[in-house]
């Protein structure tokens, strides 16, 4: 069982990475191997809307003409029997970087010219999706994008199941750290990721 989780925080260790970190030891602790992408850290470029890979038709995803990192990232994922995206909620919706990212995952879909885009192949693997925010999670689920986008795109993904762990009235001082009750529902779904038939 392999777990890959993608982090769109501009903050190492900020509440995001916090929750990933604690999902990601309770999946490792149920006998997951288990790996954490910073995109900060990746070369991710920007979509350069040519095209060329959401013409290929196929179950595989559309080869990318951009020499970066994502398509290394995307193998990782497409390796992983489930996944995890996490980013914060800045400006109603997904940080910069996760959009970058999230616009190179338009490989995974096929797209013929005057068409509209559907996903390549179904699978039955899980994901989880982070999200904080400084509003109270009920508001930022209703009032933002962020949590709706990237569901969306963990189903692109090949995501059957997601759930979503929303983290409201996040950092409310600057040193605040991650709820207990947030770090209890984040390890529940690590496990739940980890050992998916219990
Ligand atoms: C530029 C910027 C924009 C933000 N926009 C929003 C917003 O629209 N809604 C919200 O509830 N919180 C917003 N926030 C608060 C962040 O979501 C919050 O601080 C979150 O904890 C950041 O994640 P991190 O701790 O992993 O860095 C914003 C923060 C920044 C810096």
């Amino acid at each position: 069982m392999k777990i890959t989780a993608i982090v769109g925080s501009y903050r190492r260790g900020g509440i995001v990475e916090s929750a990933v970190d604690d999902l990601l030891a309770a999946a490792a602790a149920c006998g997951a191997a288990v790996e954490k992408i910073h995109l900060l850290e990746r070369h991710v470029e920007f979509c350069a809307n040519c095209r060329n890979c959401t013409l290929q038709p196929g179950p595989d995803r559309g080869r990318c003409l951009i020499a970066d990192d994502v398509p290394v990232i995307l193998d990782t994922l497409e390796g992983s029997d489930a996944f995890v995206l996490a980013a914060p909620v800045n400006f109603w919706t997904v940080t910069a970087v996760m959009k970058r990212f999230i616009e190179r995952t338009v490989c995974c879909g096929y797209w013929p010219w005057g068409g509209a885009p559907r996903p390549r192949r179904a699978s039955s693997r899980r994901a989880v999706v982070i999200t904080a925010s400084a509003a109270p999670a009920l508001m930022a689920r209703w009032g933002t994008d962020a949590g709706r986008l990237l569901r969306r795109v963990a189903r692109l993904l090949g995501a059957k199941r997601v759930d979503t762990l929303w983290i409201g009235l996040a950092r409310r001082t600057p040193e605040a750290g991650l709820s207990e009750k947030c770090r209890d529902r984040a390890r529940a779904l690590g496990k739940r990721l980890a050992t998916p038939a219990a």
